[in-house]
């Protein structure tokens, strides 16, 4: 008896194991934050480093020959600010923090990456370079954020998408040798990223896979949207899903395609998209609009706003709030200004979704616009809080506390044991079920468990075409819905299992 239990109990930690220790909060830091005046300035000791497991700086970049540079040498080395230097020295208060380098983002464009990609001389210097780069300032990895293969101002077009794996296999064997990281930034829905990789390729290359879940409507779009929905919104009726710009549709087309939900790790945006609407009074989802709306006092950019702007503006101003209830996400409206934006609820309804796919990673563009200096009433940090809080309890009680400065605090010792203690709302995938997978997938991306109403699968495509189903457990007390293709209130689900 005590033979069986204890067998039971080691398969059950084991299972167990392989989901929850890879739990991750990936936080990106847009190091120009640091020019900002007042409130919004935000430098490296700004940094709270018992909050993220990984830490990204941005941006290096590269020139002509395919070398990595410094795209702001007085903020990055030691002539200047040294943030390169200060920024691993987190490390030293978090030794379990990981720090990684992002190479590109929107400004680099494509067309460089392009050219690096499609040549084996410049690939070399970009490898070397960045190895060399890495190791002098003590980062764990690199975080390759090419926007985007095949698009943009792109020089190669197609042969981008071989290319970018070549690249990244080449990385892979050269860090391999080191132990250190190799990350990307990927668009998310299955328009945008269906031009620019092979997913089942790169997945295999890259350790953690961050799908920039985010930028989904703003003020390019001729109508209101939302920055990161969840799911299909008020005014989507009429849409076909698999059209639909959401998060849900965005990872249903990454796991579908074959990267391994443990590898994903799911973005939250810290700061909202405005519209100017044009009728101040036709002030819904789907609204006309004429374009970019306010900007922050602090990120000064129309169309854009930090959280830690607009949870300051929503206090002082006559905004009017809504809640789109099929969205999951708020907005709010004054005059002709509209905004769209997610607080701690919707944050952590997204984690709460990503845990319910077996994902237990979530990004974060970017820590710099968290309301960090608790002006709104919530505490410092209110946003990566809330998603510590979501991701497992534990993670956070288990640190320094939050409302303290970073400086204040002085160890993290406890971290490593909760991040390998098992959390029952985690979803456990079972073992590989008896059942062909054909019968179960029938082509689908997710399909119903037979019997079991809290349970269903995610098919993921093999590299040989054919579907494996992994069985997923919804999070404690809801059903599987398979019209949604999410866990749902059991009430709201029709199973008869
Ligand atoms: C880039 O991709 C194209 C198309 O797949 C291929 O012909 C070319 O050889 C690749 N370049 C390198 C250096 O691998
Ligand atoms: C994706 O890459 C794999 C190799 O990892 C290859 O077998 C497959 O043909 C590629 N898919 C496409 C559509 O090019």
């Amino acid at each position: 008896m005590l033979g069986v239990s204890v067998l039971l109990s080691t398969l059950f930690s084991l299972i167990v194991g392989l989901v929850s220790s890879e739990k991750a909060v990936i936080c990106y830091y847009g190091t120009w934050a640091t020019y900002r005046h007042s409130y919004g300035q935000y430098d490296v000791e700004n940094i709270n480093p018992y909050l993220c497991t990984h830490l990204i700086y941005t941006f290096a970049g590269i020139d002509n020959t395919g070398k990595i540079i410094s795209l702001d040498p007085y903020l990055d080395l030691s002539d200047g600010r040294d943030n390169f230097k200060k920024f691993n020295a987190l490390k030293n208060k978090n030794p379990n923090l990981k720090t990684l380098l992002a190479v590109g983002g929107w400004n680099e464009g494509s067309a460089k990456y392009s050219k690096m990609a499609a040549s084996t001389s410049r690939r070399k210097n970009f490898i070397d370079s960045s190895l060399n780069m890495i190791t002098s300032y003590g980062f764990d990895g690199l975080d390759l954020d090419w926007e985007y293969p095949n698009r943009r101002d792109t020089v190669y077009g197609t042969a981008d998408i071989d290319n970018f794996t070549t690249l990244l296999r080449e990385i892979r064997e050269a860090f391999d040798k080191k132990e250190l990281l190799l990350t990307a930034a990927v668009s998310s829905v299955r328009e945008a990223a269906s031009q620019s990789y092979n997913v089942t390729a790169i997945s295999q290359y890259l350790d953690i896979i961050h799908i920039m879940t985010y930028d989904m409507h703003g003020s390019w779009d001729p109508v209101t949207g939302h920055n990161s929905p969840l799911y299909k919104g008020e005014g989507d009726e009429g849409a076909v899903k698999e059209d639909l710009y959401t998060i849900d549709q965005a990872l249903a087309y990454w796991i579908g395609a074959g990267c391994p939900p443990e590898k994903i790790a799911v973005g939250v945006p810290f700061y909202g998209r405005t519209f100017t609407l044009s009728d101040a009074n036709v002030n819904g989802v789907r609204a006309a609009a004429t374009g970019a709306g306010i900007a922050g006092p602090y990120t000064a950019t129309n169309g854009f706003l930090g959280y830690n702007e607009f949870c300051n503006l929503l206090q002082t101003e006559s905004w009017t709030q809504r809640y789109d209830q099929l969205a999951k996400v708020p907005y709010a409206f004054k005059d002709y200004d509209w905004v769209t934006y997610d607080d701690a609820n919707s944050i952590a309804l997204k984690v709460d979704y990503a845990k319910s796919l077996g994902i237990d990673k979530i990004m974060i563009w970017s820590i710099e616009t968290d309301d960090f200096h608790g002006l709104c009433g919530d505490g410092n940090n209110p946003l990566l809080n809330a998603i510590n809080l979501a991701l497992d309890s534990s993670f956070t009680t288990n640190r320094p506390s939050s409302t303290s400065s970073p400086d204040a605090t002085t160890s993290n010792s406890d971290s490593s044991a909760a991040e390998t203690s098992s959390s029952s709302s985690l979803p456990i995938p079972s073992p590989a079920s008896s059942v062909t997978p054909a019968t179960i997938c029938q082509g689908r991306l997710y399909a119903p468990k037979a019997g079991d109403c809290s349970s269903f699968y995610i098919c993921v495509i093999k590299a040989d075409g054919s579907y494996e189903p992994k069985e997923v457990k919804c999070s404690k007390g809801l059903h599987w819905d398979q019209t949604i293709l999410a866990c749902n209130y059991p009430s709201e689900v029709k199973c008869s299992a």
